[in-house]
């Protein structure tokens, strides 16, 4: 929305460092009323630390915040609340067995203690109408007696910003909110975003989805190294362009890759079943067998079955019934490690539960599955300085922006994170690579990097099995692709003649192919 008002925000030359890295370099920028502005940048550029700041979680080392005019200093997140200032987190904060009204009451002001069970039942009635009240005015429906870890992801995040605008906030943060959203409910999220600024608030959004940033964008910033080095607007801009902007050179936007030739068969499922923890069957006789040296992609809404696939074949949990067969040895029961030693790589759908240890430095996240194993060890001692040299070697060849070896893990950004898992699990020899959502919260440039590494893992001879939420990525990746419908492989088809119309189709269940089953004995 176009206006001339004055800013509502304003950030006069902040900087931050950590150690000798400069996160935040002199930045300067406004925020109007009533629109929603785009944070572009690379992994590591400085978005959520300079958010950060705003929200009162880290102090600048310099400059000023000034919010209508005014210049206001921010301690913590209650001063950020008080200003009116909300944020999103990149990961969600909410307590998963309590209710969403139980969530919103937490450390609130407005009810009468904060120690939870005093709170009387007249406070919880309170709290319950103002989240159906604020539900009908802003388009955010969310059901406030249920409890948050029965909701999916796109109603958790929806309680995140309910969450915020309960506490009054007119400025809005949401970082990378739709990093873990399906197609369906980011357009949801944008439409909440659209009613939001119709009513007055304002929103700093975060995202690596250059297509949304079109779509939903009024004005864009662009930040490099905890620079500010570019505005812009979607009118006046293109997918291409911001990805120049962004990353400082031209990206190619769509992986290029040459015929597969498929070896022998590297992992075999037979008529697979998996239960949930509660009992249902959320895979139902799943079979397939992928190649030495293909890509097979398995496309599908979110929850359909694909992350309880990835957990059996990777040994996080148990089938029901069925086999998984990796180079002719039946691992259906064996352990995680068990399964890493016949070679196999897995890049997991959550990176801060099943990839990375936080607590640890990136050097030795680098050898998690190694570091037993020569050059790192003769089996009694580890060498640390060949863990060392190893991690010098990586963060170069993947480009993994930390301001040392020894930084935890926790501190680096959110794709720099992930740099470090695919990092450690493509350096390995390895027969089979499972990658679940490889380039989630990814800038274009590091996607680029990612599918170039995991192409030429083809094309030395790995099999590699990809799910991911994004078709763009399925197509231009996979040789072959399935799609998975409430928990059966329900089409098979060669990645070449696919295209978005027809795999929509079979990911929403309109349409089921009759003779798959054929197809997968042959
Ligand atoms: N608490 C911290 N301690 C040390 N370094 C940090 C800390 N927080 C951030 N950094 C560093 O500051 C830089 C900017 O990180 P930031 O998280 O702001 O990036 P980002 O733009 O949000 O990236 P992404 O898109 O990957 O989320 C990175 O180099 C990161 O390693
Ligand atoms: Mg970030």
């Amino acid at each position: 929305m176009k206006n001339n008002k004055d800013p509502i925000l304003s950030l006069h030359n902040i900087t931050k460092s950590f150690g000798s890295v400069v996160a935040n370099d002199s930045i300067y920028f406004d925020l109007y009323p009533q629109e929603i502005q785009v944070l572009l940048g690379e992994n590591g550029a400085g978005k959520s630390t300079l958010m950060k700041i705003l929200y009162g979680m880290y102090q600048a080392d310099q400059g000023e915040i000034l919010i209508n005019q005014q210049k206001v200093v921010i301690q913590d997140p209650n001063d950020a609340l008080r200003l009116g200032i909300g944020m999103v987190h990149q990961h969600f904060m909410l307590v998963p067995v309590m209710t969403v009204t139980e969530n919103l009451m937490l450390g609130d002001e407005k009810t009468k203690g904060n120690a939870f069970g005093k709170l009387s039942k007249l406070d919880r009635e309170t709290v319950r109408q103002e989240i159906i009240a604020l539900g009908n005015k802003y388009g955010l429906q969310v059901n406030p007696d249920a409890v948050v870890e029965d909701l999916s992801v796109g109603e958790a995040q929806r309680v995140e910003i309910l969450k915020v605008l309960y506490k009054g906030a007119d400025i809005l943060i949401l970082d990378e909110p739709t990093a873990v959203l399906t197609p369906q409910e980011t357009s949801e999220l944008f439409e909440i975003m659209r009613s939001l600024i119709k009513q007055g608030k304002s929103i700093i959004f975060i995202t690596h989805k250059l297509k949304e940033v079109l779509a939903v964008a009024d004005r864009i910033a662009v930040l490099r190294n905890g620079k500010v080095v570019g505005h812009t607007t979607p009118a006046e801009s293109s997918i291409e362009e911001l990805a120049l902007l962004m990353v400082g050179r031209e990206v190619l936007l769509t992986a290029t890759k040459g015929q597969s030739h498929p070896g022998k068969v590297v992992l075999n499922i037979k008529d697979l079943s998996i239960k949930s923890k509660s009992e249902v069957m959320v895979v139902k006789n799943f079979s397939l067998q992928l190649r030495a040296g293909e890509i097979y992609g398995i496309a599908g809404v979110q929850g359909n079955g694909q992350s309880e696939l990835i957990e059996a074949i990777t040994g996080l949990m148990q089938p029901h019934s069925g086999h998984i067969i990796i180079l002719n040895k039946d691992v259906t029961h064996s352990s995680p490690r068990q399964i890493t030693l016949v070679g196999t790589a897995h890049v997991p759908e959550d990176r801060q539960k099943h990839g990375l240890v936080l607590g640890f430095s990136v050097a030795t996240n680098l050898v998690l599955q190694t570091y037993y194993l020569p050059p790192f060890s003769n089996g009694w001692v580890i060498y640390p300085e060949k863990v060392e040299e190893n991690a010098d070697e990586k963060i170069d060849e993947f480009d993994i922006r930390t301001p040392s070896r020894d930084a935890l893990v926790s501190n680096l950004s959110g794709g720099n994170q992930q740099k470090v898992i695919i990092a450690r699990e493509l350096s390995r020899p390895i027969n089979l690579l499972i990658i679940n959502q490889p380039t989630r919260g990814l800038d274009v440039g590091s996607i680029e990097y990612i599918h170039k590494r995991i192409i030429e893992a083809r094309d030395k001879g790995v099999a590699v099995l990809l799910v991911s939420a994004e078709l763009d990525e399925i197509l231009s990746l996979s040789d072959r692709i399935g799609v998975m419908y409430a928990g059966e492989l329900v089409a098979e088809m060669d990645a070449k003649g696919a295209n978005r119309e027809q795999l929509g189709l079979y990911m929403t269940g309109s349409k089921k192919e009759k003779m798959l089953k054929e197809n997968i004995n042959q």
